[in-house]
């Protein structure tokens, strides 16, 4: 048998958002199978991460493929960038099952799709196998920079998202004399420790990673804590930059800042979160926001790619951050309710077909 792509009947998954594609790709000769969910292509191809995990069953990757899609769509429009949103599951453990045939496969699934939806790397997979899949089809993205491709612009956006939400709450962006707790000390948090420091903060930071706290404590005046406890220091800002899921209800009791921003995806482990947090009259910042330089970047690849003027254009989303911020204050709404209404004011949806 040789590869195979067909529609999926993805209506009736809890996640669906009026989708306009989603694809299952199989290939049994390499173990290949994914999902490929094009949520919104209204503003251009559908952009978004192929990401490889061992899902439970093709049910739970589904989840995954219209969740991520949907979000994608949502970050492309609030930065106004040619781009829709995507994004590929492969269900299968990156570490075992990844072999060079299955990413010949995926590449060949992103190929057939012909420039509708254009990938780049995410968890699971790696700036290699987007060159391997890179071999296959011309439309695999993030390879441009080869030192680490979007993950500066990503920590930058962050930095400007922060920078933002500091003015709105405390009326001056001056980060100078501010303490940060940082979570996660990986690629992003990392280099936002850099600029934080860079600019006068008081790092507080966390990993379970020992060797990436030592890496950034070599580097930066940085007082490590407990990751259990990072998310409760007296801070000003709140910096997620490790996993999803953060901000819980028992989070929100503990938080130690009164600003929360940070490259994580999915921070809150439930919609209402926001309410919650705003109830507690903590500032939180849309994840999909504040780290949308990633995406900044992959728009800008290409010849004549400029790491400069990625970062220059990072700066829109101090601009962006902060007309969110007033805005739900002046409205009484969640920061994600106005982000969201702001990103659907970006985009259209295909007319629903009509069921005879
Ligand atoms: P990474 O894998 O390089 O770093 C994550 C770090 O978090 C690791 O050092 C890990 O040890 C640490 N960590 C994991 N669990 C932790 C915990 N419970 N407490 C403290 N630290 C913990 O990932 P990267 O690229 O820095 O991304 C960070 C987050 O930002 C992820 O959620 C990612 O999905 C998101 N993101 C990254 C983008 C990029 O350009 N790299 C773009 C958009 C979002």
């Amino acid at each position: 048998m040789s590869l195979a792509l067909r529609e999926m009947w993805a209506k009736g998954a809890p996640a669906f958002d009026g989708h306009e594609r989603v694809v299952l790709a199989e290939h049994p000769e390499s173990g290949l199978r994914a999902i490929i969910a094009l949520h919104n292509t209204s503003r251009g191809p559908a952009f978004g991460g192929c990401r490889m995990r061992p899902y439970r069953d093709l049910a739970e990757a589904l989840d995954d493929a219209l969740r991520l899609s949907r979000a994608m769509t949502y970050k492309s429009a609030i930065c106004e960038l040619p781009f829709g949103g995507g994004k590929a599951v492969i269900v299968g453990d990156p570490r075992t099952d990844k072999t060079p045939a299955l990413l010949h496969a995926m590449g060949r699934v992103v190929d057939a799709l012909a420039g509708a939806f254009l990938v780049a790397e995410d968890l699971g997979t790696s700036l290699r196998d987007m060159a391997a899949m890179r071999a296959v089809s011309a439309h695999v993205r993030g390879v441009a920079d080869a030192d680490g491709a979007p993950t500066p612009a990503t920590a930058y956006g962050v930095f400007m998202a922060l920078k933002a939400a500091l003015a709105h709450r405390f009326g001056t962006a001056d980060i100078a004399g501010r303490t940060v707790a940082v979570q996660g000390l990986g690629s992003v948090g990392a280099r936002l420790c850099g600029y934080l420091a860079a600019a006068g903060a008081t790092l507080v930071v966390a990993d379970i990673d020992p060797a990436a706290v030592a890496r950034v404590v070599a580097k930066h005046p940085a007082r490590p804590v407990d990751p259990d406890s990072i998310i409760a220091v007296p801070a000003d800002v709140f910096a997620p930059c490790a996993l999803g899921g953060v901000i819980d209800r028992r989070a929100v009791a503990r938080l130690g800042a009164p600003i929360v921003v940070g490259a994580a995806n999915n921070q809150l482990a439930a919609p209402e979160l926001a309410e919650q947090l705003a109830d507690a009259g903590i500032v939180w910042v849309p994840d999909y926001l504040a780290n949308a330089g990633g995406v900044i970047d992959v728009a800008h690849e290409g010849p004549g790619y400029d790491p400069r003027a990625v970062l220059a254009a990072c700066e829109r989303l101090y601009d962006i951050t902060g007309h969110v911020l007033d805005r739900a204050a002046a409205e009484g709404a969640t920061p994600s309710r106005i982000a969201d209404r702001l990103a659907e004011q970006r985009f259209t949806r295909a007319p629903r077909r009509r069921v005879a």
